[in-house]
């Protein structure tokens, strides 16, 4: 069994997924402690839930990354807690060295759309007013740029006449949700993998 830490700000659908996937044997793993940035997150009130330790990130400094010293103690509770893989799912920061020096080729992230195409905020926006006739999903390792980290697997999505912002996005969370645990079972694999 792998310890997962997770890392998100928003509802956290992808986070629920990953639950689901380990309630069903599907990911040899468990999570130990979830983090957000923001204090009203839905995936804290979903750790709670679970029964999973659950904790809000103050950053008074900073909007898209941490201070180094907040980023630090981060990385200290994730290790303390003995986290060996960590998920960001739905973690609107950038991550630098702390949480990167803690977790070598051990941190991936969920991002909604093919990459290299579209990094950054709302993909999904993005991809569709650029006239592409699909878009996807990509689980990558994580790196010291936006989205740029070696990519382990990816799902596409149509871009369907008439989508809107929000169709397209739903249409893209709904793979996202098949595709970020079956990467998570993959990675976890490899990391307890003699
Ligand atoms: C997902 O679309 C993810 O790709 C992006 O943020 C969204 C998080 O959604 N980085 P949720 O909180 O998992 O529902």
């Amino acid at each position: 069994m792998v310890k997962l830490g997770v890392l998100g700000s928003g509802k956290g659908s992808n986070f629920a997924a990953l639950l689901e996937g380990i309630s069903s044997g599907q990911i040899p793993a468990s999570v130990e402690i979830v983090f957000s940035d923001n204090p009203q997150a839905g995936i804290l009130d979903l750790a709670k839930k679970a029964n999973i330790r659950a904790e809000v990130i103050h950053e008074p400094r900073f909007k898209t990354r941490l201070s180094d010293d907040v980023e630090s103690a981060v990385a200290q509770q994730l290790k303390a807690a003995s986290v060996e893989l960590l998920v960001l799912a739905g973690y609107m920061r950038m991550v630098k060295k702390p949480l990167l020096e803690a977790f070598p080729r051990r941190m991936i992230n969920i991002h909604p759309s093919l990459l290299p195409k579209f990094p950054g905020l709302e993909a999904w926006k993005q991809a569709l007013e650029s006239g592409a006739l699909e878009t996807g999903c990509t689980v990558h390792y994580v790196d010291d740029g936006m989205d740029t980290g070696e990519i382990i697997a990816q799902a596409r999505v149509p871009i369907l006449a008439g989508d809107s912002a929000a169709s397209l996005h739903a249409r893209i969370q709904e793979a996202e949700h098949r595709l970020l645990p079956q990467v998570v079972a993959e990675v976890c694999a490899a990391v307890t993998r003699p």
